[in-house]
């Protein structure tokens, strides 16, 4: 489905023009939509799914461990072993209890903390919770006594206010580095452009009351995911290249992050490559930027990283750093969706490796990593937005699961769980996909999301099969905490709701 409209809009972009729901020849339609033409009913995501489709590094297994995790974000283990994801579309962080009855399968999800503005990355320091907001830092105090018994206790109040906020890069990810300091990444507001406050498109640093704010390091277009090498307490950041430069340019980057330096963005990319607007002029900044250290295939969005800390994990992974590659919306093949592994030679070249893949096979999309943990047990986990689940890692043979798969055979996919607008009287359906419309026309969606309504050179985004993925109230939230480079759509409640039924109605 995707291929075809991808094909269509891209045929678009080239001024062909010529369009119809034509099959180019040899086109395979499968998965929701070849299940829907022939009226069968849709799996969700399940072992089945998992075992069929996810490929993982020799030694390992792979495990569904949770779902129903509406856009599980960042992880962070707490000093007690328990294991909380953010979900910032949903204002809070979820403790994801543990596999105490050993059925492969956490035992369910309790809310650690609600109605928060967009919480995105946090962690555990001296008692408290911290926690990197839209445009501040939180903190509570924790409390915990054995297994899944992680609580806060209080108001969670603000100890920083007035970061930057919204705009394209509106996730904040927060983490305390090995010299005791709390590292916060604030992504740029734009594509490409040059910021009004410094603070955007850098890597921040506070002392752990919130004091001391300091730009660590600049130039930084998107780093989500940072950590700090453990044998030489070296700070690495992913940072996402910018968007409209063909497939397969700029490359995203791993850089080696160090106090003060400049990484490049908005006048270079990759090896100091000059930006097409921005670069002339600018030639000494330019020269005064220090490249990165690895480069990611262009438009793989590297989100979360951490580093392998275990001491018994296996050859193949001890002090590799895995990253997970949110995955391309903008290139004419998808790319990325998976988790690789990053391993240093003795001279310090980096190599990128396969870990787990299968979130994408031959243009379809079941799930988008974003980021990954190590557990006390040792066992990896991998959190995914676009299904709402966690995968969980372990040493073992893959067994039942992940056993290679025939190529000739078409993947499992997943499916459409409910008709997400069934509880809507057919009136009111009516009159809010009619409102929905039209704001659909008012804001200019279309300019982005409709082949027929871009302008030459947009490279569109086909909204297709949201009902697998959201029902009426996550696809409201979603307008106000896109992905980027999708903008906010500041509207009233009322507006996002007349916008998310014709969305549903229009792309089931
Ligand atoms: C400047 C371009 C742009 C505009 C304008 C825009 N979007 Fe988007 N939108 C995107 C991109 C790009 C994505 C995909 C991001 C990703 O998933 O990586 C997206 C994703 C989405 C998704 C999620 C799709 C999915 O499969 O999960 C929805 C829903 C959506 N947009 C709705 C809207 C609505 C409604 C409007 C108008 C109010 C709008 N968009 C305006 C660029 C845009």
């Amino acid at each position: 489905m995707r291929r075809i409209v991808l094909a269509i809009g891209s045929l678009l972009l080239l001024g062909v023009g010529a369009c119809s729901f034509l099959m180019p020849e040899g086109l395979v339609v499968r998965g929701p939509m070849l299940k829907s033409m022939l009226g069968l009913g849709f799996d969700a995501l399940t072992d089945t799914l998992v075992a069929g489709r996810f490929q993982v590094a020799p030694g390992f297994r792979v495990d569904l461990f949770a779902e129903g995790v509406e856009n599980a974000r960042f992880m962070r283990f707490s000093p007690g072993g328990d294991l909380v994801v953010s979900q910032p579309r949903v204002g809070q962080l979820l403790l994801i209890l543990g596999d105490r009855d050993g059925d492969g399968r956490s035992d369910g999800q309790r809310i650690l903390l609600d109605g928060l503005d967009r919480p995105h990355g946090f962690d555990f320091r001296d008692g408290h919770l911290y926690i990197g907001e839209g445009g501040a830092i939180a903190r509570i105090p924790f409390t915990e006594n054995g297994p899944d018994t992680l609580e806060v206790r209080g108001p969670a109040i603000r100890i920083v206010e007035g970061i930057p906020e919204g705009g394209n890069h509106w996730s904040r990810t927060l983490r305390f580095g090995p010299d005791g300091g709390m590292y916060v990444h604030v992504g740029s507001s734009c594509n490409v452009c040059e910021e009004k406050d410094p603070r955007r498109a850098a890597i921040l640093r506070y002392e752990p009351d919130g004091s001391g704010e300091e730009i660590y390091a600049s130039g930084l277009r998107n780093s989500v995911g940072f950590d700090w090498r453990p044998e030489s307490d070296e700070l690495y950041a992913t940072d996402n290249g910018r968007d409209l430069m063909g497939d397969d340019f700029p490359p995203c980057e791993l850089n080696r992050i160090e106090r003060g330096r400049f990484y490049g963005w908005p006048y270079a990319h990759g090896d100091n490559h000059p930006d097409p607007d921005f670069g002339e002029g600018n030639e000494e900044r330019i020269a005064s930027s220090t490249p990165p250290v690895h480069p990611f295939r262009a438009h793989n969005a590297p989100l979360g990283m951490t580093f392998i800390r275990n001491p018994s994990a296996p050859d193949s992974i001890r002090g590799a750093a895995l990253v997970a590659l949110h995955g391309s919306w903008n290139r004419s093949r998808l790319d990325g969706y998976k988790v690789v592994s990053l391993h240093w030679d003795a001279r310090g070249q980096i190599t990128e490796r396969d870990f787990l893949t299968g979130f994408e096979i031959e243009e379809d999309v079941i799930g988008r990593p974003v980021d990954v943990a190590e557990g006390p047990d040792g066992a990896i986990y991998v959190s995914d937005d676009y299904s709402g689940a966690i995968f969980r890692i372990r040493v073992g043979a893959a067994a039942d699961s992940n056993v290679a798969r025939n190529p000739s055979a078409s993947p499992p996919t997943l499916g459409v769980v409910a008709n997400p607008l069934a509880a809507l009287a057919p009136n009111e359906r009516a009159s809010l996909v009619t409102r929905g419309e039209a704001l659909f026309g008012t804001n200019a969606c279309g300019s982005c999301h409709r082949a027929n309504q871009a302008e030459s050179g947009v490279i569109v985004k086909p909204l297709e099969a949201l009902a697998q993925r959201y029902d009426l109230e996550s696809l409201i939230r979603f307008l106000l905490t896109p992905t980027p480079p999708m903008p906010v759509v500041d509207l009233p409640e009322a507006d996002r709701r007349a916008l998310a039924a014709y969305l549903l109605d229009q792309h089931p």
